[in-house]
């Protein structure tokens, strides 16, 4: 039996998830599969492998969300690359549009002169990614891109370039693959759609 199997039969009272006991009335219903966002993941790997030929990278993965993403992106390219991890939070009134970033974790090592690959869960406001690249680029990286598995248009506030994108979604609220909700999900391997009374 899959994981997804495990996932999708819930019985009645719930589903455990580690030692946790986990109740819900029903599993986030499938975006994209795990299959799908293989696929993808494999597509990106091989079109940066192709942009960034003869030169290695740093990738930066934006924890928490970004971890699940940039392992399995890590093992698509094809070039001589570091990883390097960025911890992130936000503040103010709604966390997830407050604009408001501190850094909580830097980076092990100077980027200065660097391909710099910033990998993201999600472009939503934008305005995380926009702060991040800001920072980033106060530090004289060689270049600097960005890459995001989910792209959210709809709630835009602060147009940020997306150099690689996984997939652009509608305004629905998604977990699963490193994405949360209250610090669930993050371990489903697919990507679904919370249910409303959740979300
Ligand atoms: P921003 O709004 O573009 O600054 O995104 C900030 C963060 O909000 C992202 O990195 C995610 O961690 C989180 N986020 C935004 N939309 C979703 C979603 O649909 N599911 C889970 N997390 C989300
Ligand atoms: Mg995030």
């Amino acid at each position: 039996m899959s994981t997804r199997d495990r996932v999708d039969r819930v019985p009645a009272d719930g589903y455990h998830v580690g030692l946790e006991r986990c109740v819900m009335a029903e599993a986030p219903k499938t975006l994209f599969s795990s299959e799908q966002i293989r696929r993808r993941v494999a597509e990106l790997g091989a079109q940066i492998s192709h942009d960034y030929a003869g030169r290695s990278l740093v990738l930066l993965c934006v924890l928490k969300g970004g971890f699940v993403f940039t392992a399995d992106l890590a093992r698509h390219i094809e070039l001589p690359l570091r990883v390097e991890f960025l911890g992130v939070q936000s503040y103010g009134m709604e966390t997830r549009s407050s604009g408001v970033v501190q850094i909580t974790q830097d980076l092990t090592s100077p980027v200065d002169g660097q391909d710099l690959l910033l990998v993201e869960d999600i472009v939503d406001t934008g305005l995380t990614s926009h702060f991040l690249l800001e920072t980033l680029a106060a530090r004289k990286p060689r270049s600097l891109r960005l890459c995001a598995l989910l792209h959210k248009p709809a709630r835009r506030q602060q147009e940020v370039p997306i150099d690689y994108t996984g997939f652009s979604i509608e305004d629905v609220f998604v977990v699963g693959y490193g994405l949360d909700h209250a610090q669930r999900y993050r371990n489903l391997p697919y990507i679904g759609v919370l249910p409303a009374e959740l979300g």
